[in-house]
């Protein structure tokens, strides 16, 4: 039916149909952005996994391609589950992937291209002698699962890739191995890092950012991980874990210290698991890949449902991708990553709206031009008064986006931002709003939300306040942009620092009848948008294989 078709979206990527979940391998390879993703070919519940497969020259565009691999041998006849891309000096690539074996134990496995020259990577062919890996003793079986993309050692002239588990107190551990061919693996003794009582670690990524100023931009190729341990200054190293208690993907970032095995986090205080996440709202098992077109690293991560299974049924498919994000250290804070939408993203703006110096007064609202609200992207800027500002002293310490009472509430310095997928009596609305508390020291503290406890009508979904504090450094302004695209709503904070993804599922606030609103309740004062831009963005319109093989 039309409202459940309604849901599905314009330029974010995901499946002609059925459930996927996590990006698996993503790769670039003979002029194509391969995109591989844990998908069940038979139904819109999670289940029966095979590697679903498409490819992209701007990860925008899209070509479904057939099945890469299905659970057809006793190691993975329970399912072909997620894995990585290692490309290697010689041009090979060797896709390392868990497999689910008939005893439902989790085991690694090698798989190749069977034709290299084939740039679609469309035929795979698993190693015979797999497993390469099975579950060290000391572990649980049904838990060492998610190998990383491979990097480099010079120092012994081996590969080396991480897997993530828990050990029998409960904490989050990451282990290492040692491999010349893909084939033999050795673990190296002791671990890459553990967090006590974080449990599971699915999906670890571990990769190494630029911190110096001069090269910020530049990503920095997984291969070489390793040696980049050498210049400690110039490099922090990432570790990223998908918390399996929580359902959250967390990050870190520390130094890598490859003679020892050890990575370690610059702040303990924000280790893995405990301090920052990729995402406040919904996003998990993501992975990195390193881009060698653009010189960037690029993360993809998986946007469940919210909505009940059996509406997942009903409209025929479930989850989306995350927008491919460019992921840089952030070398004016030096405590966090930003995350970008790809620019290749905004192709796909069309006509567009900017409003310039817009007051808004409190307790109100303000509908903004765009005929077409349901694929935006947003970008905004706002700018509070010094006068405004010197009230800072009355600003509550007592806030988070969580507790704070949404976009509803009201305090001396917000909610202030957007109101998206809202219609004309804003009984549907998503809010994507800053708010400014203090801290006890008396400076200012910025909080960046997402409400969706008013994002629809119906009831079988599950809508919470969410999101986080945003670093904001002196003489900064406030800043956000905001991705719509019908059914998922993604903003970014402050270039990136915070961000926070919401699956939402108006029932009224759709086609026509969507809107964008400008809203304030700081009871402050009025707020100034210095400049708000919006795009109506145009669709991807991904398209099938039509079945030759070497073109899509
Ligand atoms: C994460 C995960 C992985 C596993 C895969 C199975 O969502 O549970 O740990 O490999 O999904 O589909």
């Amino acid at each position: 039916n039309s409202m459940l078709q309604w849901q599905r979206t314009g330029f974010h990527f995901q499946p002609e149909k059925n459930w996927m979940n996590d990006p698996n391998g993503p790769v670039y390879y003979k002029g194509w952005y391969h995109l591989f993703y844990q998908y069940n070919p038979d139904a819109a519940v999670w289940g029966n996994i095979t590697w679903g497969h498409a490819v992209s020259h701007d990860m925008v565009h899209w070509y479904h391609l057939p099945l890469a691999m299905v659970p057809d041998q006793w190691y993975d006849i329970n399912g072909v589950w997620t894995g990585s891309a290692t490309i290697g000096p010689d041009g090979q690539v060797y896709m390392l992937y868990t497999g689910s074996t008939n005893a439902s134990v989790q085991v690694q496995n090698l798989a190749i291209p069977s034709d290299l020259s084939d740039p679609l990577l469309l035929h795979w062919t698993k190693y015979e002698g797999n497993p390469v890996l099975t579950p060290p003793s000391n572990l649980l079986p049904k838990d060492f699962r998610d190998p990383t993309t491979a990097w480099f050692d010079n120092s012994d002239s081996t590969w080396r890739i991480a897997i993530g588990s828990k050990d029998d107190s409960h904490a989050g551990i990451a282990l290492v191995y040692k491999t010349k061919d893909f084939i033999s693996y050795e673990q190296i003794p002791g671990l890459l890092h553990k967090v006590a009582k974080t449990g599971m670690w699915e999906c670890v990524d571990f990769y190494a950012v630029s911190a110096s100023l001069s090269s910020a931009n530049q990503a920095i190729d997984t291969t070489v991980l390793a040696t980049m341990s050498n210049s400690q200054d110039d490099v922090r190293h990432v570790l990223k874990a998908s918390m399996d208690d929580d359902r959250n993907d967390y990050y870190a970032v520390g130094r890598y210290d490859a003679i020892n095995n050890k990575w370690k986090p610059d702040n303990a205080q924000i280790d893995v698991g405990i301090g920052l996440r990729y995402d406040w709202g919904i996003f998990y098992a993501s992975k990195t890949f390193f881009d060698p077109v653009k010189q960037r690293r690029i993360l993809w991560g998986w946007i469940g449902e919210t909505d009940s299974e059996k509406a997942d049924i009903r409209k025929g498919w479930a989850s989306l991708m995350s927008l491919p994000r460019t992921v840089l250290f952030d070398v004016k804070t030096k405590s966090n990553l930003l995350q970008w939408p790809v620019e290749e993203v905004e192709q796909l703006r069309l006509n567009s709206t900017t409003y310039n110096n817009l007051t808004i007064d409190t307790a109100s609202y303000f509908r903004l031009s765009a005929s077409r609200a349901a694929q935006l992207d947003i970008v905004a800027e706002f700018e509070i008064k010094n006068t405004t500002l010197e009230k800072a002293v009355e600003a509550d310490e007592e806030y988070s986006c969580t507790t704070g009472g949404g976009a509803a509430g009201s305090g001396l310095f917000g909610p202030f931002g957007f109101l998206v997928l809202a219609d004309k009596s804003l009984s549907e609305q998503t809010a994507v709003y800053f708010y400014i508390s203090r801290n006890s020291n008396g400076s200012l503290k910025t909080h960046f939300c997402h409400d969706e406890t008013r994002s629809s009508k119906a009831t079988d979904i599950v809508k919470k306040v969410v999101g986080n504090v945003v670093p904001v450094l002196s003489g900064e302004t406030l800043t956000m942009r905001i991705l719509v695209d019908h059914s998922i709503v993604e903003s970014f904070a402050q270039g990136g620092r915070t961000c926070i993804t919401s699956r939402v599922y108006p029932t009224k606030a759709i086609d026509d009848a969507a809107g964008v609103y400008l809203f304030n309740n700081a009871t402050a004062g009025p707020i100034t948008a210095k400049s708000i831009t919006i795009w109506e963005m145009g669709s991807s319109n991904n398209r099938s294989y039509n079945g030759n093989d070497g073109q899509p």
